[in-house]
């Protein structure tokens, strides 16, 4: 296991530089990093059944490439690294990676997205770092369902996950992405976790984002009106800053409700997000196709001032909105969650 020496832990992340605003006023202070497009899951929502066409090794970052990513964006004001995929631990090393970010880069919040399957082996390690939270993907508490969902038979190797993290007494923030087939009972269902336990549960509106071809716009299902009557109760509270759910409380319930909203989104006038691809692209919003091309950059031997200008050239053409980004970017085929990293 890998040992944090202390005075790396004592001295931060290094010099101090100007802080990440975009042309909006908009800071930036949170990175999502998606470590690989593979997946040992195949939710239908997100990919094909064959898969993602996956990236070749050599074109995926390496984790040395990410760490002087990481750094750079540390040093400009990032408090925040969310380490996503794909699913993050099929990558061989993960959890080294996730080590070196917090005891040598200094991360001040960690966190990690994951769907669990293969996540409770790691947990001991995640709390002793501490990971500020895992969000955990988990669509059902059905069995036959979660076959049909994710086309693999592993619920019990993510309620294990699940309920090691919550024994641990690790943040967990449960991830259930509603679609057409979701039922009431489900949803129900899926709320007596929060009622139980201390956790965030967010039911999440599909997105555009299967790796299949671009069909008609998302139907609105409604969901917001759908937990008021599944829930009476709901008592909506302030979301954190730049959060992209709405949270609710239920009287009685240890822990939280909440809901991702898709196409209503509300939230991007507070956004202050910028994500890296598993090929080492640049995204400034989830509806972007990429906007720079790190990974040639930096295999081009680039300084880090030179990047840095260049992320910051990015910055100050940052469209107000996803709605704006979607409409800048016409896509005939949706792009697989997988290879953007939620
Ligand atoms: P935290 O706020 O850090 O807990 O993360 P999160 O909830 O945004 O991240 P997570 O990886 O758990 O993703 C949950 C859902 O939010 C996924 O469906 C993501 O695609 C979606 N999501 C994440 N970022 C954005 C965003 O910038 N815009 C929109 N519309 N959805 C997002
Ligand atoms: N729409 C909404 N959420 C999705 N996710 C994956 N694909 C989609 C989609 N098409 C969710 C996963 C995971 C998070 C990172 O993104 O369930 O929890
Ligand atoms: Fe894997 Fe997450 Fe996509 Fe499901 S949604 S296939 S768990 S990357």
């Amino acid at each position: 296991m890998y040992a944090p020496s202390k005075d790396i832990l004592t001295t931060g992340a290094g010099i101090e530089q100007a802080q990440l605003i975009d042309n909006h006023g908009r800071k930036i202070t949170y990175l999502r990093l998606a470590i690989t497009d593979r997946c040992n899951l195949r939710c239908s929502y997100c990919m094909p059944e064959q898969g993602v066409e996956p990236v070749a090794h050599g074109e995926t970052l390496s984790y040395e490439e990410l760490e002087r990513l990481a750094r750079l964006f540390l040093e400009m004001g990032i408090t925040k690294i969310r380490v996503t995929g794909g699913e993050p631990f099929v990558r061989r090393g993960c959890m080294d990676f996730l080590e070196r970010l917090k005891y040598d880069l200094g991360v001040k919040h960690l966190v990690v997205t994951t769907n669990g399957v293969e996540t409770a082996r790691h947990l001991k390690r995640l709390k002793a770092l501490p990971i500020s939270g895992i969000n955990l993907s988990l669509d059902t508490l059905d069995r036959e369902r979660f076959r049909t969902i994710t086309r693999r038979d592993r619920l019990a190797d993510v309620l294990n996950t699940l309920y090691g993290a919550l024994e641990l007494g690790i943040k967990v923030k449960v991830n259930s992405v509603v679609s057409e087939e979701t039922s009431d009972a489900e949803i129900l269902q899926l709320g007596q976790l929060a009622e139980v336990h201390r956790l965030s549960l967010r039911f999440i509106e599909k997105m555009p984002f299967s790796g299949e071809k671009m069909v008609e716009a998302r139907v609105d299902l409604g969901l917001a009106q759908r937990l008021a009557k599944l829930f009476p109760g709901l008592v909506e509270r302030q979301a954190d800053n730049g959060s992209t759910a709405k949270e609710f409380m239920v009287k009685g319930y240890r822990g939280s409700l909440g809901i991702i909203e898709g196409s209503s989104r509300k939230f991007c006038s507070t956004c202050n997000r910028v994500r890296i691809t598993p090929q080492g692209m640049l995204k400034v919003c989830l509806y972007d196709n990429g906007v720079l091309d790190l990974k040639e950059l930096i295999r081009g031997e680039i300084s880090d001032e030179g990047l840095l200008e260049r992320i910051r050239e990015c910055l100050n053409k940052r469209f107000a909105d996803g709605h704006q980004t979607e409409s800048a970017n016409g896509r005939a085929e949706q792009p697989s969650m997988a290879s953007i990293g939620g």
